[in-house]
C-alpha cells in the first residue's frame, strides 16, 4: 500500500497516480485572459496525486489524494484548481491543509459563494451538492490532502460554463471574495 509523507502530504508507492494542470490548459478559467497570455503556457498551476484502491465509480469505497497548488497570480486572481461538483451530487468530501496558505471556495446549490481559510492543520468538510475550488493566496506551494467517495466523480462542465458566483482576488494585498458582476475597484 502507498505511504504519506506528512511533511508535504505527498504519496509514495507504485499504486499512486498523478496529474498536472498548466496555465495553458486552464487559462480561460481566469478573469484576466490577457494576463494569462503573458505567462508561459507550460506554467504549472497544480499537481494531484491519488490512490484509488478500487475502480472509479465503485459504490461504497474511498479515494485518497493530495494536491499542490503553486504560488502565483493571473492578474489579481490567485492560482487555483479548476473546481468541480461531484457528478453524484450527494457525495461529500474532506480536505485538510498540510502546508501553505489559501482558501477553500465553496458554492452551494443556492449559488452563494463562501470561503474557508486554509492553513496547516485546517480541516474542511465539503458538503454534498457543493462546488469546491482551492486558491493559493500565499508565497509558497499550498499542499492539502483529500478523501472522497470512489463513486463521487467530477462535473467540470458546470464550472466551465457557469463558474462560481464570486472570484478570490488580491484587492490591495488582501484576498477578497469579489462577486461576479460587481465593481472590481
Ligand atoms: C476530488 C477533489 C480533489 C481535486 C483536486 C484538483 O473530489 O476534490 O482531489 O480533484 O484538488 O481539483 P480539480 O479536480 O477541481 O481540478
Ligand atoms: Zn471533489
Amino acid at each position: 500500500m502507498p505511504s504519506v509523507d506528512w511533511a508535504t502530504g505527498s504519496l509514495h508507492g507504485p499504486e499512486v497516480r498523478e496529474s498536472r494542470k498548466t496555465l495553458g490548459e486552464l487559462k480561460t478559467l481566469f478573469l484576466d485572459h490577457a494576463s494569462a497570455g503573458n505567462l508561459p503556457a507550460d506554467t504549472l498551476l497544480y499537481s494531484v496525486q491519488w490512490w484509488a484502491p478500487m475502480s472509479e465509480g465503485t459504490e461504497g469505497g474511498l479515494f485518497w489524494g493530495n494536491t499542490v497548488i503553486e504560488p502565483g497570480k493571473v492578474g489579481r486572481e490567485y492560482f487555483m484548481t479548476q473546481g468541480h461538483v461531484h457528478a453524484k451530487g450527494d457525495r461529500a468530501e474532506f480536505y485538510s491543509t498540510v502546508d501553505g496558505a489559501g482558501a477553500l471556495i465553496l458554492m452551494g446549490p443556492d449559488r452563494k459563494t463562501r470561503i474557508e481559510p486554509m492553513q496547516p492543520g485546517s480541516l474542511h468538510y465539503i458538503p454534498a451538492h457543493t462546488a469546491h475550488r482551492v486558491a493559493n493566496t500565499g508565497a509558497k506551494p499550498l499542499r492539502f490532502v483529500a478523501c472522497w467517495p470512489s463513486d463521487a466523480g467530477y462535473d467540470y462542465e458546470i464550472i466551465r460554463t457557469r463558474g462560481f458566483s464570486a472570484r478570490l482576488l488580491d484587492v490591495n494585498g488582501v484576498p477578497t471574495l469579489v462577486d461576479e458582476g460587481s465593481p472590481r475597484g
